[in-house]
């Protein structure tokens, strides 16, 4: 059985630092170092990290390189590169960064370079847009196709639609994009709403094509194509494309693998939106952008592989992370881009995080002694400023942000960006020096009202500054956190590739079906469960 992180030597020592560091403000340490705001930070593929509102000092950042060298970070990230099974718990590869690798290179799995069969999906996938955007590819009835609804959930789902809405400015506006994910019947009829059958292509994404949410919204598409075509069952071939690795289940399903695209085991769920799963992706934005989004992710993961550690954003903001988790108490972390485009981007890091990172056990099973992943949340600023940002500046707990700016807006208007951008900065500010009671009672405040109006400040951020969201920054932003996930999950010694933690609730869900209708009520419940049963077959009236 492993020992935990905590036990280690660099654990310890990060400890004892802690001990001493925490009476110390922010505002002392930056009085204590004028030029603290531009040496705790870090440019990087056009990513300006600047992470001197975190509440470390040289000596902080020193132990912490310390840990992700006793706990074999190093080792670890080599391992994914060569291919090795690191996701133990499922036997698997873990080689995301194998599909946005450039063609010429290798990248071997089971012996064999995978990357000449990536590269052929991603020109099956190129040609495909290409001929759905000339029109070479119709409908059933020799429509083009003008509607786009990708049915998927998870991974095969938020990547995509975090995706399209981040680069929307980039697609084509021609085409409507809509993503049914939810079983709940109403997220498949609002996603159709309004469309033309004859002029709609549903791409089902699922990795194992087993999954009961898409397989229930995929059928229902099939009807529902099937009811606006006349019924001809010719119908699928033309309006059905299949995105998954289980091609035995997509022929079964009614869908030709010659509309199959496909991707493999070694590719997890949360790590797949450059796979096929990006198809949708790829046909929003063309080809070229797709590639020039590949280019990022792949620029990012080169600089996760071969960066020394001081200087490899990644690396840094996963200890960064691990800092406030586990040495300064935070249980959550707050994502806030100041960028409309990227208002899905707190939902899409909310399973790449707490799937990978929300782990009780190390690798080989023993407990893992310490806090794991974070809980991740977010909304786009500045909406959350009038909302709960408020719990952040003055409630009692904290709670390190992440705030993610753009410099060029891709719709100038007046006097927003500037507007917009004076917000983001002020926010980090009033978060790490807050404003004192000396301070406040000097501006007049009534004495009984001066402590509502006291913030303590000395609250964590870290700001993302970047020139312009392109297809190719955003590839390097959702790389960037990717290994900041790889590097928390490597120093715990977890498994960041597999998710079990979701089978308990699928299971019990099949077992409870058949007992909400007819007459098979098994009552083997816990009383709770079979009293809700119970009343929710009372009020539908079975
Ligand atoms: O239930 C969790 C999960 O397995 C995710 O990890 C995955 O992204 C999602 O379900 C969808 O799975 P699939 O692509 O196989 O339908």
């Amino acid at each position: 059985m492993s020992e935990s992180v905590t036990r280690s030597a660099a654990w310890q020592a990060l400890e004892s630092h802690w001990r001493e560091l925490q009476p110390l403000h922010l505002r002392q340490l930056f009085a204590a170092d004028p030029a603290r705001g531009e040496r705790l930070a870090l440019d990087v593929e056009g990513i300006y990290l600047d992470y001197s509102k975190n509440r470390v000092t040289d000596e902080t950042l020193r132990l912490l390189l310390a840990l992700a060298a006793e706990t074999g970070l190093a080792r670890r990230i080599a391992a994914m590169f060569r291919g090795e099974r690191i996701n133990v718990s499922e036997n698997r590869a873990v080689l995301h960064v194998a599909l946005r690798a450039p063609r010429g290179t290798s990248i071997v799995e089971g012996g064999e370079n995978v990357v000449p069969a990536v590269r052929a999906v991603l020109e099956r996938m190129a040609d495909f847009a290409e001929r759905v955007h000339s029109g070479a590819w119709t409908g059933h009835t020799g429509k083009r196709i003008r509607n786009i609804v990708n049915i998927g959930i998870g991974g095969s789902d938020l990547g995509p639609v975090m995706a399209y809405e981040a680069l929307r400015h980039y697609s084509a506006r021609g085409m409507e994009f809509r993503f049914v994910s939810n079983i709940d019947g109403t997220d498949f009829a609002e996603a159709t709403h309004g469309l033309c059958a004859d002029e709609t292509l549903f791409i089902v994404a699922s990795k194992t094509f087993t999954t009961l949410e898409t397989m229930t919204n995929a059928h229902s598409a099939r009807a529902w194509t099937l009811a606006g075509l006349g019924g001809d069952e010719a119908a699928v071939a033309k309006h059905f494309v299949a995105v998954s690795t289980n091609a035995a289940a997509v022929a079964e399903f009614g869908i030709s693998t010659e509309n199959m695209f496909g991707f493999w085991d070694w590719v997890g769920g949360r790590y797949s939106m450059t796979s096929a799963i990006g198809l949708s992706t790829m046909l929003a934005i063309g080809p070229a952008n797709f590639g020039a989004l590949l280019a990022g992710f792949h620029a990012m993961d080169e600089h996760f592989r071969s960066a020394p550690f001081e200087r490899n954003l990644p690396v840094l903001m996963g200890l960064l992370a691990l800092w406030n988790n586990n040495f300064l108490g935070a249980e959550t972390v707050a994502v806030l881009p100041y960028e409309q485009y990227l208002k899905r981007f707190p939902a899409y890091l909310q399973q790449l995080t707490m799937e990978s990172n929300g782990k009780h056990v190390q690798v080989d099973g023993s407990p893992v002694g310490c806090q794991t992943g974070p809980v991740y949340w977010g909304e786009p600023g500045t909406n959350g400023q009038h909302s709960f940002y408020q719990l952040i500046h003055q409630g009692t707990r904290l709670i390190p942000c992440d705030f993610i700016a753009f410099a060029k807006p891709l719709n100038p208007l007046g006097e927003h960006h500037d507007l917009l951008l004076a917000n983001v900065f002020a926010q980090g500010e009033a978060l790490a020096f807050g404003k004192t009671a000396d301070e406040v009672r000097a501006e007049g405040t009534p004495e009984a009202l001066a402590a509502h109006r006291v913030f303590e400040g000395n609250r964590p951020s870290n700001t993302l500054l970047l020139e312009k969201l392109t297809p190719e920054m955003l590839g390097k932003l959702v790389a960037l956190y990717e290994h900041s996930v790889f590097t928390q999950g490597a120093i715990w010694n977890i498994d960041s590739f597999d998710q079990w933690g979701v089978e308990l609730g699928k299971v019990l869900a099949q077992r409870i079906v058949p007992e909400l209708s007819g007459g098979a009520a098994a009552w083997a419940h816990d009383s709770s469960t079979n009293a809700l049963i119970r009343r929710y077959r009372q009020l539908k009236g079975a």
